[in-house]
């Protein structure tokens, strides 16, 4: 029987994309989901070994940078729709090296939307979804939240390459008529998140006794969102978002960095059966990264009053499942960082990382 639709999931097999294919596989047996990853060191085909073999699913390695292979992709299985998740997705890396985010969040993004509006010349029922974040909007005082409608301020050079995708996605809505929507995020965490992230660096170091870096004095907030959460609203906002339009995704849970340390390492000894405390004197503040954003919170109203979703995990049950997770992941973990991971950790803490 033919598929109903075919899409196209960019970054597939990164952290948040593994969770969206797995999702879209399962629910909708009658669209053929093809998803393009250039696996990089954030891409791991073995987050999604659980459905390689589904009907319904088709890997392609490649590099949304690529406009031949791109145009070739899109010529070959003609997409009803693209979500776009790759990217270089870390702050600390965009510090340090700011060309590969360019290259692949803003060159690659142009090369996906040339070929859809190449391939869409009838673009009814089409859709260009884009992924995105709440970092493009700068950074907040103690109060207020990010708004649709908040200007863009972006100040690391990951959200300065996100925030000029956005443009650029909004751009050929309007410039071409191309059919678009674009969704901003706060933090994600769950299983399968690169360990280099907050969240599962403090997990494995806490577990290896190793020293717990929090920088500057810790008292940065990001507002943290269960990763099924988000691939739940993305579903949602695909199929029924409104086009042209923007949607702020949150989890409706802030968190200072040191307060999620904390609950974090209690977790930890509980889990652990260590005596409780003893993961909170592994706690070091190290130096601050450069530009450091002081707060992000979202306004996730639109998306609530628009489409009826509201986060479902809450913070003590996330993170005692993330944590569970990673414990009980260790092959997945030392394979993932085994390799180039090594070094850019030396690099950034000045000692090996956890296993
Ligand atoms: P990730 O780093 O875990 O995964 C990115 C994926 O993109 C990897 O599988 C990687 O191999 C792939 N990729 C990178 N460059 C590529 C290229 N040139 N061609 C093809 N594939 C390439 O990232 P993530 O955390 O899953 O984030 C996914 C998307 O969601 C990103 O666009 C990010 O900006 C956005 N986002 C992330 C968060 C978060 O908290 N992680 C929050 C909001 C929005
Ligand atoms: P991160 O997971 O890198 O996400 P983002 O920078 O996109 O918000 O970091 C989350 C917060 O945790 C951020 O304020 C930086 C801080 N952080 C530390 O204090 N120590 C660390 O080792 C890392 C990776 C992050």
């Amino acid at each position: 029987m033919p598929f109903e639709k075919t899409l196209l999931i960019t970054g597939g097999a990164g952290f948040i994309g593994s969770h969206l294919v797995r999702l879209l596989i399962d629910k909708y047996p009658n669209y053929h989901i093809v998803n393009l990853d250039k696996l990089t060191y954030a891409g791991n085909l073995e987050n999604l070994r659980d459905i390689e073999n589904r009907p319904n699913y088709t890997f392609v390695k490649g590099d949304i940078t690529d406009a031949e292979q791109i145009q070739g992709l899109f010529g070959q299985y003609g997409f009803d729709g693209v979500i776009h998740l790759a990217a270089e997705s870390h702050v600390d890396r965009s510090i340090a090296n700011p060309m590969s985010f360019i290259e692949t969040n803003i060159v690659g993004t142009v090369v996906l939307l040339n070929a859809a509006r190449f391939h869409w010349k009838q673009a009814e029922g089409k859709l260009f979804y884009h992924i995105s974040t709440d970092e493009v909007y700068g950074s907040l005082g103690d109060t207020g939240f990010f708004t649709e409608k908040t200007a863009y301020d972006p100040r690391s050079p990951y959200s300065a390459s996100k925030a000029s995708s956005d443009h650029l996605v909004r751009a050929y809505y309007h410039t071409y008529g191309l059919p678009v929507v674009v969704s901003n995020c706060s933090n994600n965490y769950g299983p399968y998140q690169f360990p280099e992230k907050l969240l599962p660096l403090m997990i494995n170091n806490i577990r290896d006794n190793k020293p717990l870096p929090v920088y500057g004095d810790g008292l940065y907030t990001r507002d943290w969102l269960w990763v099924e959460d988000h691939a739940a609203a993305i579903d949602l906002i695909f199929h029924k978002g409104r086009v042209g339009e923007t949607y702020n995704i949150g989890g409706n849970n802030e968190w200072k960095n040191i307060s999620l340390v904390h609950a974090l390492c209690d977790i930890m000894d509980e889990l652990l059966e260590r005596p409780a405390g003893s993961s909170r004197q592994l706690i070091t503040f190290v130096k601050d990264r450069p530009g450091h954003d002081r707060r992000y919170a979202i306004d996730a109203s639109k998306l609530k009053h628009e489409l009826g979703w509201e986060p479902s995990v809450q913070a003590a049950e996330g993170l005692r499942r993330t944590a569970q997770w990673y414990l009980d992941n260790t092959a997945w973990l030392e394979r993932v960082t085994s390799g180039a991971y090594q070094q850019y950790y030396a690099e950034m803490y000045g000692e090996a990382p956890g296993r």
